[in-house]
């Protein structure tokens, strides 16, 4: 019997030079946080620039990205976020943090993207955000929720921390009229091991934010006459000179990546029992964060085991994140009224593709088109010996 050929892919993060020679530079600033040095200023102008905003304000993560943005849009005690059932547990927890009040919505079973008919039906006097994830890369339906938050007058928080770089119709992130959080931690398409960004259209609320994220004091204040409540979110010089390279090489690499998949979601979609995530054609650049696919019908036990299997064939795989609502994390404060199961019930594809769903990191669509190969057989063994 011949041994299977083993699927070479890049590592992750990637560096080079343009990494090395942004350290130095600002090791030698000898001014290390943003208050002194350039790297931070300067990474927020080509983040913004890159990405079609008024203002971008760097971060410490992706998860106080969320929870700056969220505090700058009224969200507190007695609100509620609408988010999606299926998706990283920040989305939830940085609302939950501000004591409001996250509301799960199903998702649609084929994008995986929040079901804007779903978050109309949720929509009450409480609603202080929408916030839609661009999951894996894949903008969610950014037509109907634009439409349904001019209807409601309920803002829209994009959270991005999936879709540097993806737009919707030839819109960038930063386009869409919306404020947009990112997430720069180390798995993420541009990184600098942890950091965040929030793109914000509105100047007036970019300042309030500027403040709030550095303890509520105003950039030349020498006499600590902290304006507001904030707390110290300020991302450092290092960071903000590596995410600058990397910004650098993040086209190319969608580029790279969207190729991969075009050939990869085919073969897997010849798989019997596979089913790669859907595209929308109006979400006209995806990012590719991740490469996802379902078994539908599988067990969850079972899908562990097929991604205990892939993981042994060489793929850097991983089952779908566990729908919010099914977390203890969920429950400790700022749930809704209810149970998991009475969520589940309104939440049949979120709770399914948790269940069913497994993804693939972005560095396997960075790779060759033998290796796309290689993957899909890889996968389709495994689920042939389910
Ligand atoms: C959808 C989503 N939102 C928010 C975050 C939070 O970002 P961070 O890890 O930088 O706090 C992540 C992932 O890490 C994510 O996947």
């Amino acid at each position: 019997m011949n041994a299977r050929q083993v699927p070479e892919f890049p590592q992750w993060p990637q560096y080079d030079d343009a990494e090395r020679d942004g350290l130095i530079r600002a090791l030698e600033q000898g001014q290390w946080w943003r208050m002194g040095g350039d790297e931070v200023n300067s990474f927020e102008l080509e983040f913004a620039e890159h990405h079609g905003a008024e203002h971008a304000l760097a971060v410490t993560n992706g998860t106080h990205a969320l929870e700056l943005a969220l505090q700058c849009m009224g969200v507190g005690p007695g609100t509620e976020v609408i988010v999606p059932a299926f998706t990283f547990i920040s989305s939830s927890q940085a609302a939950q943090r501000l004591g409001a009040v996250a509301v799960p919505v199903d998702v649609h079973p084929d994008t995986y993207c929040i079901d804007a008919a779903e978050v109309a039906a949720a929509v009450t006097t409480r609603t202080r955000v929408i916030m839609p994830v661009h999951m894996a890369g894949l903008m969610a339906d950014m037509d109907e929720l634009a439409k349904l938050s001019a209807d409601t007058g309920v803002p829209l928080l994009q959270d991005a921390a999936h879709a540097h770089g993806a737009r919707w119709q030839g819109k960038r992130v930063g386009e869409l009229g919306s404020v947009a959080a990112f997430s720069f931690q180390n798995g993420k398409l541009m990184t600098a091991g942890e950091g965040g960004a929030v793109l914000f259209p509105d100047t007036e609320m970019y300042e309030t934010a500027f403040l709030r994220h550095s303890c509520g004091r105003p950039r030349d204040d020498r006499r600590y006459h902290h304006q507001i409540a904030g707390s110290n979110l300020r991302l450092n010089e290092f960071s903000a000179s590596v995410l600058r390279a990397q910004l650098r090489r993040l086209d190319d690499q969608i580029a790279l990546r969207d190729e991969r998949w075009t050939l990869l979601s085919r073969l897997l979609g010849a798989i019997d029992g596979v089913v790669p995530q859907g595209d929308d054609v109006r979400a006209d650049r995806n990012s590719h964060y991740m490469a996802m696919f379902r078994i539908p019908g599988i067990a969850e036990q079972a899908r562990n085991a097929l991604v205990d299997r892939l993981i042994e064939a060489g793929l850097p795989a991983f089952a779908a994140f566990r729908a919010i609502y099914r977390t203890d994390a969920f429950w400790e404060f700022g749930a809704p009224e209810g149970t998991p199961d009475a969520i589940a019930e309104r939440c049949p594809n979120a709770e399914a593709i948790s269940q069913d769903g497994i993804w693939l990191h972005h560095r396997t669509l960075l790779a060759g088109e033998r290796e796309m190969h290689l993957t899909a057989e890889i996968i389709a063994d495994a689920v042939a010996a389910v």
